[in-house]
């Protein structure tokens, strides 16, 4: 017999029925086994005296067992779940579970240990559901808007965002290193003249960071664009994307989106701001950027000021930003750059690059580097390349605090950091 979903059960029809056991209870008379697939749960009742056999199957059987039960289904107005019963014919178990190791009070690492039995569980499974809509809703957009969708290598020669921070794979006789994110092939794809790129994908960070928001491998969705004026073009249109898909998940989910337009303020006025406000002073080492404190009241304020999840930090001293950022024309300290914080945290970096390659060699010198050792990447440059940019959003950071989860390892599926690599 075909398989029925739990939601389609209809009563007064024979149903089959696969799923784990996520209950039983054994009386006297009866056992009450509730199974549970991906589409709810439902209860099947066994009244021991007339189905003996299939009784005997149930009464040794474990929890989290998969089963294939075949029954009729009846309307049962006392049951809880749906109003309906299901009562067996046959009943097959598919396989057996040993006794699980984890349960609610489990601590976070054992829990990750056995991450495939800690997503058992509705409100996780959730989690991946909505991951699921808002990357398909920024695909959806980017496609309606004639993007294009490449998928670039993740092993490479050379580092895209800062030396330190890469991990060095052995690549037959020679050192490769895992990409830390798309950008040389992203602003290639501009060389190319596509025009307009996106893609999710994987990024690479040799980072020993303990924190909520960092992990050494994580996913991000970068957007590449040409024939901008400025980095404020691109911030046009991330906020028209994330409107977008923040509409779709409330259409799908009721989680209500934002309507309200982004604040957009300079890295000079957000100082300001802090100050004035909430009376803070980003501290001195992390001046030329924000320090998590200070994102974390700045999205306060927005939230107050301007009704906002959402503010973009812009103008960052050049100093502070990669190389391929472009320095103001008028003011070449300040680059044409900016970040998104969204409820307290960056959720993404963005800018305007520097197309010009003699241009592009003197910023590379600045940060103390040798144009040399990155000439595979400024020849993207030499010949014709309009003028371009974009940003990469840390695709779990946006969905764990779309869903105020308290760390971004709960909208991961598998978490990587320093100390874990496995499952
Ligand atoms: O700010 P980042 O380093 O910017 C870039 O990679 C640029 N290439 C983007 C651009 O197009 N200019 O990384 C982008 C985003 C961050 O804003 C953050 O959301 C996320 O990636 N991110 C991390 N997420 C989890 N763990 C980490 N260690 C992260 N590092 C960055
Ligand atoms: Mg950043």
């Amino acid at each position: 017999m075909e398989r029925t979903l739990i939601r389609d059960i209809k009563p007064g029809t024979e149903v089959c029925i696969k799923g784990f056991v996520d209950t039983i209870r054994d009386t006297k008379a009866l056992q009450f086994i509730i199974i549970r697939d991906r589409t709810g749960k439902v209860q099947v009742t066994v009244y021991k005296p007339d189905l003996p056999e299939i009784a005997k199957v149930f009464a040794t059987m474990t929890i989290d067992s998969v089963v294939s039960i075949t029954g009729k289904a009846v309307a049962a107005p006392q049951v809880k779940l749906g109003g309906i019963e299901i009562v067996p014919f046959a009943v097959e178990v598919l396989s057996s579970a040993k006794l699980s190791p984890i349960d609610d009070k489990t601590g976070p690492d054992l829990a990750m240990d056995y991450r495939w039995i800690d997503l058992r569980d509705d409100a996780k499974q959730r989690i991946f559901k909505v991951q699921t809509a808002v990357v398909s809703a920024m695909r959806d957009f980017c496609v309606k808007n004639e993007f294009v969708e490449l998928m670039t290598p993740k092993l490479t020669a050379t580092a895209s965002e800062g030396g330190a921070e890469v991990f060095e794979v052995k690549y037959f006789d020679k050192k490769a290193y895992l990409t830390q994110s798309p950008q040389f092939y992203k602003q290639m794809a501009m060389a190319a003249g596509f025009e307009k790129f996106f893609e999710f994908t994987p990024y690479y960070r040799a980072e020993k960071s303990y924190t909520s928001r960092h992990a050494t491998e994580f996913f991000g969705f970068d957007v590449e664009l040409s024939y901008i004026n400025s980095h404020h073009n691109v911030m046009d249109f991330e906020e028209e994307l994330l409107i977008y898909v923040m509409k779709e998940i409330e259409k799908q989910f009721g989680i209500p989106a934002q309507t309200a337009k982004f604040p957009r303020i300079t890295l000079l006025e957000s100082y300001e701001l802090l100050k004035k406000e909430k009376n803070y002073e980003v501290p001195r080492a992390s001046k030329g950027d924000l320090d998590p404190e200070g994102e974390r009241l700045l999205c306060e304020i927005a939230k107050k000021k301007w009704n906002s999840d959402f503010i973009f930090i812009t103008d960052y001293p050049f100093a502070a930003r990669a190389f391929y950022t472009m320095q103001h024309d008028d003011d070449p300290k300040l680059s044409k750059s900016f970040d998104l914080l969204y409820k307290g945290v960056e959720i993404n970096s963005g800018a305007q690059r520097e197309h010009n390659p003699d241009k592009l060699r003197a910023s590379i010198r600045q940060k103390g580097i040798d144009p040399e050792t990155l000439q595979f990447y400024i020849q993207f440059f030499e010949y014709g390349c309009p003028p371009h940019g974009g940003f990469g959003l840390g695709l779990a950071r946006f969905v764990s605090k779309m869903l105020d989860l308290p760390t971004i390892r709960e909208a991961t599926f598998l978490f990587r950091g320093p100390d874990r690599l496995a499952p």
